[in-house]
């Protein structure tokens, strides 16, 4: 059983939905979550759930606050990071803490709504809402020191309805996220397995 946490920012769907696994693994140990906001809704979802929710706030200083945030994972003996939106671009020191030989990557995972490497960064459902594409999607990947650069693990698409809202779109996404990063979690294994040297892997 390795040791995870779990980093969110927001509303935390996602993050609880990783939680919700947790009885299924017998691998993965979602240790606590961490969350950056004071008013993020993991902090009470997550406590519903009997999961200890660490508040770190930022203090206008990354460097001090990435240390504080890396002294209670290295506590606990924290082996896996899985971002659920996450608001904060992770420093490549930070990063490194958990840089793993054998997988040659961080061990370290976000989940991005987009099709990277399109529409990286904020607001990513609205960026591709407003360029029209036929086909959006969801993007899991291993995270590196650039903004959702790092190596894709698995991706799904879902078409753009048209005249659809933009509500409605981003719910379709949603949905398939929480489809989505369980069973990623699930799998971690077989990337380990096979060194994450496969393309893309179909989950
Ligand atoms: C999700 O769309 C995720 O892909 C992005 O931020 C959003 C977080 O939603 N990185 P939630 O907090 O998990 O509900």
């Amino acid at each position: 059983m390795v040791n995870a946490v779990i980093m969110a920012s927001g509303n935390g769907s996602n993050a609880i939905e990783l939680i919700k696994l947790e009885k299924e693994l017998d691998n993965i140990n979602f240790k606590f979550i961490i969350t950056d906001n004071k008013d993020a809704g993991i902090i009470n979802k997550g406590k519903s759930l009997k999961k200890d929710v660490f508040l770190f706030e930022n203090k206008n200083n990354k460097l001090e606050h990435e240390e504080k945030i890396l002294n209670k994972l290295k506590s606990e003996n924290i082996e896996w990071i899985f971002l659920a939106g996450y608001m904060r671009i992770l420093s490549s020191d930070f990063i490194n803490h958990f840089y793993d030989d054998d997988l040659d990557q961080a061990k370290i995972i976000n989940i991005h709504p987009s099709l990277l490497p399109d529409f990286k960064g904020k607001d990513a459902y609205e960026q591709a809402f407003k360029a029209k594409v036929n086909n959006s999607g969801v993007s899991i990947h291993f995270v590196d020191a650039g903004i959702d650069t790092g190596k894709i693990i698995t991706q799904k698409e879902f078409p753009l309805i048209k005249g659809e809202s933009l509500e409605n779109f981003k719910k379709r996404g949603l949905k398939l996220e929480h489809d989505l990063y369980p069973k990623v979690v699930k799998n971690i294994d077989k990337f380990i397995e096979t060194k994450c040297k496969e393309d893309i892997y179909e989950i």
